[in-house]
């Protein structure tokens, strides 16, 4: 291929991107009131296969975190789509004696990476170059993600956790209906960033069974070399000379400097509720902290859920937090996140007096404030709690759907296209409409900002609720809404993860709605006081996988019926 008709090729590829993050709704969401409820321990994932394998770790006696070290490589082999080896993640934890914690195994910028490396002459972003292909990923962190887990909390031995797993790939994973939907999406751009026939390039129907040997043998590999076997073995060598050899700039130095980083978690006051998120590189936590902050003086549950009142508050209070994401926001080491000033009271209260219930108010004249793009649903996330009352909340991704689309088919997986998470150019929003500044700026070993916000929250200081969900910019506001949904309105786990939702982020100036669960008096209603209301594109909002701590002490799972998700517990 010439390098123009490659550059050419990027353009539509890129397209095709940004269009294939739509997803189709599933037929009906509220199926069941409650969800699976078991007595002792419970896992919520993105496929059966996954949370089977962890929960069978739970059930030889294993921790969530042992749990989630499996089920972390499992969603590897059965959801490639976002569960990875190539790609990065956050955990959010809470141990049964109520210390918390949480881990950071983020994607890093390589070290040959330098603020316009997505620029052309003109200072304009060259399309596809950050999405698709060797030159999109950032350097991997999940493989030191789930070492540093398993060194820290671990109790079984690393080998009997990742055999079962070893032997999923082995003996395949069956095709889902939605499953066989997304590959035959996804072919096309597939077999043009590969440019050649893979193993998930090929037609595969429902009822198909997909084996991986090359992952089975990369895994078997890792059991026996542990962590270095991907940041300075066989693995990592031929990681890096497949990039290289397709234009990336991945090197050993990359590899071996990459650590995973355990950081404070951020927690937030909201009534009789702590919740606990994640802090930067991820703008989850204080995105979140902020909006709650901001509605907490409104009667909430006095208003019906998703009214237009209930709509009104939640936008206005996102339009402003979203506004400082875009200021404020960036990986914490190299930029000094005003995280404090952020989250202050009297900030937050200030920031919402000029909201009136009679007016949208304008995102042209928010801007953020001064202190002291769409997707859908190619993360994953999923919540743990085990027999001993741990509790671990882990997002993993490879940001878009299958990554950089580049598949290593010597190693069995999918490398990440998460360099798309900096702001490439300030003002250009990125592939979920994001706009960013200089705190999110490229810079080499910077970790790119990121949405994503596994959450745990205490309910009088106590252990109630672990959720999360992929969905890029909209992943804030849909832990948002399960969380209240059961908080204010008192929902099932259950019915709270399968409510409808909506989402604004500042810019675009808009309600993105989820199609046909809104009440059209309300969406009139909404639009007379100046809201553009954005429900034409048939999407999903989030996908989220969460437990719930009933009063008798028994967990309920959610598990959303968007996607193949299952909760499963004994
Ligand atoms: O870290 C982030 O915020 C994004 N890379 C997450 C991507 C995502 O959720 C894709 N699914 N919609």
């Amino acid at each position: 291929m010439t390098k123009i008709s490659f550059s050419i090729n990027l353009v539509i590829l890129s397209g095709l991107l940004f269009v294939s993050c739509k997803s189709k709704l599933p037929e009906t969401t509220e199926k069941n009131k409650t969800g699976e409820v078991a007595e002792k321990a419970m896992l919520v994932s993105a496929r059966r296969e996954a949370s089977k394998i962890g929960v069978d770790i739970m059930k030889k006696g294993g921790n969530a975190f042992d749990a989630m070290v499996a089920t972390e490589m499992a969603l590897a082999v059965s959801y490639p789509f976002a569960g990875n080896l190539g790609g990065g993640g956050f955990m959010v934890y809470r141990t049964a004696d109520g210390n918390t914690g949480s881990l950071d195994y983020r994607e890093k910028a390589p070290l040959a990476a330098s603020k316009n490396m997505y620029l052309d002459e003109n200072g304009e972003v060259i399309e596809g170059k950050s999405t698709l292909g060797a030159m999109a990923s950032g350097v991997p962190g999940t493989i030191a993600g789930i070492f540093k887990v398993h060194e820290k909390f671990g109790s079984l031995p690393i080998q009997e956790i990742v055999q079962p797993v070893i032997e999923l790939a082995e003996k395949g994973v069956i095709v889902t209906q939605k499953q066989q939907e997304r590959l035959q999406k996804y072919r096309d751009v597939l077999l043009q960033v590969n440019q050649d026939m893979t193993l998930y390039t090929k037609a595969y129907k429902k009822g198909d069974t997909i084996k991986n040997i090359a992952l089975a043998h990369t895994l078997k590999r890792i059991v026996a070399n542990g962590r270095s076997e991907f940041y300075a073995g066989e693995t990592g060598k031929k990681m890096l000379e497949f990039l290289k050899q397709r234009g990336g700039i991945l090197t050993e130095e990359d590899l071996l400097k990459y650590e995973a980083k355990w950081r404070d978690p951020i927690r937030i006051p909201y009534k009789e509720y702590q919740i606990i998120s994640m802090p930067p590189p991820s703008s989850g936590g204080i995105v979140l902290g902020q909006i709650l902050k901001m509605i907490e003086p409104y009667p909430l549950a006095g208003y019906q859920p998703n009214s237009a009142k209930y709509i009104q508050v939640l936008t206005e209070a996102e339009r402003r937090a979203y506004a400082d994401r875009s200021f404020y926001l960036g990986d914490s080491d190299f930029y000094d996140v005003p995280q404090d000033s952020l989250l202050a009271d009297a900030y937050l209260s200030d920031r919402m007096s000029d909201f009136s219930f009679e007016q949208a108010t304008p995102s042209s004249t928010i801007t953020h404030g001064t202190i002291s793009g769409y997707e859908s649903n190619e993360t994953t996330h999923y919540s743990i709690v085990d027999a001993m009352g741990n509790a671990v909340s882990v997002t993993t991704t490879l940001n878009g759907a299958y990554g950089s689309k580049l598949y290593i088919p010597e190693l069995g997986f999918f490398m990440n296209n998460e360099m798309n998470d900096f702001s490439l150019k300030p003002g250009v929003p990125n592939m979920f409409g994001l706009v960013g500044a200089e705190a999110n700026a490229i810079e080499p070993e910077k970790r790119m900002l990121s949405s994503m916000t596994p959450t745990i929250i205490e309910k009088n200081g106590k252990l109630w609720m672990v959720v999360g969900s992929p969905g890029g910019s909209t992943i804030i506001t849909s832990v948002l809404q399960t969380f209240l949904n059961v908080a204010e309105f008192d929902l099932s786990m259950q019915e709270s993860v399968s409510a409808k939702r909506f989402h604004h982020q500042w810019l675009p100036d808009e309600i993105m709605m989820e199609p046909e669960g809104f009440a059209k008096e309300t969406i009139q209603e909404l639009q007379q006081k100046g809201y553009k209301i954005n429900q034409k594109e048939s999407r999903i909002i989030g996908k989220v996988d969460a437990i719930k701590v009933l009063p008798n002490g028994n967990l309920e799972g959610g598990a959303d019926p968007r996607g193949d998700d299952t909760a499963i517990g004994f």
